[in-house]
């Protein structure tokens, strides 16, 4: 079914349109970037007036280059999120889906992400999801490896205390370098020198052996060694000293390394067929050259969305959409709930009960 897909669960209000296999025909995202950097994080009343006052443009934008008199189905992020800005998105996309009589489906964000490595940009369909996947989310608020099979997802881990995209965020706003601190760390890291400082990595009580993460020790060690450096903030973000560029360098060198540290024991207990990455962080440079070289020695396929694709967008939920419609599985537009945080746990051991899709 052609699916409009709406998603307004953060600071990104974005529409997409995809034919019924999938492929993209329209991907506009509205960054509130601009409006936030200011107070270095998303403030969610803002996020919420933003969302509302650029829906109707970028629906208006959709028809016109795409035309929406052939969508289908409606699909929208309900959450988690912002609860402000989720009730923007769900209230519209309801009140889209039954003034046009379309079914509406509720889409949990993650829920598009994970489905993410299989889209493709240039009107190309979507990939089949090849089972079992192991796909790694990581964004400013996951950093989880779930295993997808026979059409259910399963956490495996996930961090103890700050998700990986928070650190880089939060990094590189007590550095004084901007927000989001992503994209920022990645372009500052390529001129500095990742071997020039060493972190020891977190020793996790782990007796389930969930290969759990834990970044904000890492967090709280740059921040320090970046005051022992340098004067904070920076004084000119486009160019802080070698130090500093060395400093970005081995964080975000370990970040990679933590992140991929669990894998080949995660491939060894579950035989995946492909292995993933989606999410905001999914578009760090160092994190996808270092996933492909792994996938070469392996032999195992290594899937990543375009870096456009990675951080949040409405393709991934129109696509989420489409096939849990196809699994007959569609909401009420009269009363479709949003919910901030999620329903499903993700503190899942070998021995933990997955319950990520029960809503
Ligand atoms: O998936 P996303 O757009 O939103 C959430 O669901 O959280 O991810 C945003 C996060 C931010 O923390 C941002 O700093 C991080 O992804 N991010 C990156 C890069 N691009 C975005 N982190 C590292 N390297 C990047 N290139
Ligand atoms: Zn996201």
């Amino acid at each position: 079914m052609r699916a409009l897909g709406i998603e307004t669960s953060c600071d990104e209000t974005a529409v997409a349109v995809l034919e019924g296999d999938g492929s993209v025909r329209f991907n506009l995202i509205s960054s509130q970037a601009a409006a936030h950097a200011p107070y270095l994080g998303v403030v969610p009343e803002l996020a919420a007036r933003h969302h509302l006052e650029s829906l109707p443009r970028l629906l208006a934008e959709a028809d016109r280059r795409v035309g929406l008199a052939g969508v289908e189905l409606v699909a929208v992020t309900r959450g988690p999120g912002l609860i402000g800005s989720l009730l923007v998105g769900t209230c519209f996309a309801s009140a889209y889906a039954w003034a046009r009589r379309l079914p509406l489906v509720g889409v949990d964000h993650l829920e598009g992400h994970l489905v993410s490595p299989f889209l493709n940009l240039e009107g190309t369909p979507a990939g089949a999801s090849t089972e079992p996947a192991l796909t790694l989310v990581i964004s400013g608020g996951h950093s989880s490896y779930f295993l997808l099979d026979a059409g259910k997802s399963r956490p495996l881990n996930r961090t103890r205390d700050d998700a990986a995209g928070e650190v880089f965020d939060k990094v590189a706003a007590a550095l004084g370098l901007g927000y989001p601190g992503g994209p920022v760390v990645d372009r500052l890291a390529e001129r500095g020198d990742p071997s020039r400082f060493a972190f020891t990595a977190p020793r996790i009580k782990d007796p389930a052996g969930a290969l759990d993460f834990s970044f904000s020790g890492l967090k709280t060690t740059v921040i320090r060694t970046a005051q022992e450096v340098t004067a904070l903030p920076v004084a000119d973000p486009a160019h802080p000293p070698q130090a500093v560029l060395d400093l970005l360098a081995s964080f975000q060198r370990t970040v990679v390394d933590w992140l991929l540290a669990p894998l080949d024991e995660l491939v060894a207990r579950h035989q995946p067929r492909v292995v993933a990455a989606s999410g905001g962080v999914a578009g760090n440079r160092e994190l996808r050259a270092r996933l492909v070289a792994w996938g070469g020695r392996t032999g195992i396929e290594v899937l990543l969305p375009p870096v456009a694709l990675t951080t949040d967008n409405a393709a991934m939920i129109a696509r989420a959409g489409q096939l849990r419609a196809a699994r007959g599985e569609v909401d009420d537009p009269r009363c479709l709930k949003a919910y901030p945080r999620a329903p499903w746990k993700t503190a899942a051991g070998p021995g933990g009960k997955p319950t990520f899709g029960k809503l």
